[in-house]
């Protein structure tokens, strides 16, 4: 299966055929479909749900979703779940090195790594965070989610996600989304890979809107890339995975379910560039708040609160007089887990590495480090300094993000990591 290339826009209505004459006219379930292929609507969000807001989209294929066997449990991905405990959580702030490349064969469902997360599928509220690292092509083996959209971020190798609705090829500062139950494989293009996936629970991911910022700006609609329809018609012993509230399910097909050979609608995958975010910021003093990073976020059902906000700290020129640069010290009613696909942070001198995370819960004090708030404090601000060579994200959420037993107790965890601010000293001289 190849990629026919890409269609430009965020959740238009889109209408792609990988063979001439497919999709019908005039009507979305004709009597009989051209070629011989089923029709099967994909609903997305409530069919009441208003126009504005309102995903499906038609497939004609080959055969049928349902056609498959049964479900039996699947023990392929120990290490992917929805199990964020019950029990106590501190408000200890964390931070993790690189989850390490496998030493076997792994693929990428095989290779999903549960950090943390809150609410769950049953709600269709909160998110789960997780890590992935592989370096095998999924092979005969299919995936699909039920419980969220997922938002994949990687960070070191490109993927080739070759869904139902087309083919997403991304790299590292790019990212894909899948939407809740589209089925696909992940092949590693470039072998060994890793990176972030946020599983979203909640409503489908939106533009934010822009207020005074005006028509322009942020993450535009036009850098958001569909793909085109795209099919393979095999048959063979395959696997299909599902996870369904919380956990792994399989079943054996007997062909590839990637055989839509055409489409319309507004639920489909999508990429979107990260280096194509235009990022504003203040040119007088003063930060404003990080929401002004904002790429795409799922609303919850109260207004201006996000259920998960996806956030981006790209390459930019910090030009603000009289104001410490780098981002200040600050607690969130939000928390707050963090990646660096590339490059450095500005508010770390080191130990936040790409390819690492960190995890600053509910109004659990953060901010720059000891080195980083002693160099801004006597920089020369008469001259724009700029930040070229960074791409940090945050997925910010409204709930508490419970890191999971296998992210506390994890070899790849930093446990010294408060010792990087030690060193702030208080520096008050009241008058004599
Ligand atoms: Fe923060």
């Amino acid at each position: 299966m190849r990629s026919n290339g890409y269609q430009t826009g965020f959740g238009n209505e889109f209408a792609t055929e990988a063979l001439p004459g497919t999709l019908p006219v005039g009507r979305n379930s004709p009597q009989r479909v051209a070629h011989g292929l089923y029709a099967e609507q994909l609903t997305g969000t409530a069919f009441t749900a208003p126009r504005g807001a309102n995903r499906r989209s038609w497939l004609y294929r080959i055969r049928p979703a349902v056609a498959h066997g049964g479900f039996t449990p699947f023990n392929g991905a120990p290490a992917f779940h929805n199990d964020f405990g019950t029990g106590p959580v501190a408000p200890e702030q964390l931070r993790w090195n690189p989850l390490p490349l496998p030493g076997s064969p792994t693929d990428f469902v095989q290779g999903l790594y549960t950090m943390g997360g809150n609410g769950g599928p049953d709600a269709h509220a909160g998110v789960a965070i997780h890590l992935y690292t592989a370096n095998a092509d999924m092979q005969g083996r299919y995936f699909y989610d039920a419980d969220g959209e997922l938002v994949i971020v990687p960070q070191q190798g490109r993927l080739c996600l070759l869904t139902e609705l087309g083919v997403v090829e991304v790299e590292p500062q790019q990212i894909a989304v899948v939407p809740r139950g589209v089925r696909f494989r992940v092949e590693l293009p470039d072998g060994p890979s890793r990176g972030y996936v946020c599983e979203n629970f909640g409503a489908l991911l939106k533009l934010p809107d822009l207020g005074p910022i005006g028509s322009n700006g942020l993450a535009n609609p036009r850098d958001f890339e569909t793909p085109h329809a795209a099919f393979e018609d095999l048959a063979g012993q395959f696997e299909l995975v599902a996870k369904f509230q919380g956990h792994l399910w399989r079943a054996d097909i007997d062909h590839s379910p990637l055989d839509v050979v055409g489409w319309h609608g507004n639920y489909a995958p999508y990429r979107y560039d990260l280096r194509r975010f235009n990022t504003i910021g203040s040119i007088s003093f003063d930060h404003p708040d990080p929401s002004i990073f904002l790429v795409l976020h799922s609303p919850s059902d109260t207004p201006g609160t996000s259920n998960m906000d996806f956030a981006i700290f790209p390459p930019r020129w910090l030009v603000a007089q009289d104001t410490f640069r780098p981002p200040w010290f600050h607690r969130n009613i939000a928390s707050e887990f963090m990646g660096l696909v590339h490059g450095a942070y500005d508010a770390k001198a080191e130990g936040f590495v790409p390819g690492g995370a960190s995890l600053h819960n509910c109004m659990s004090g953060h901010g720059p480090d000891a080195a980083t708030f002693e160099k801004a404090s006597a920089a020369d601000l008469s001259r724009p300094d700029v930040i070229a060579d960074t791409m940090a994200f945050m997925f910010e959420t409204r709930g508490v993000i419970r890191p999971t037993a296998q992210a506390l107790d994890a070899a790849h965890r930093q446990r010294d990591y408060r010792q990087c601010w030690h060193g702030l000293a208080a520096h008050f001289q009241p008058p004599a």
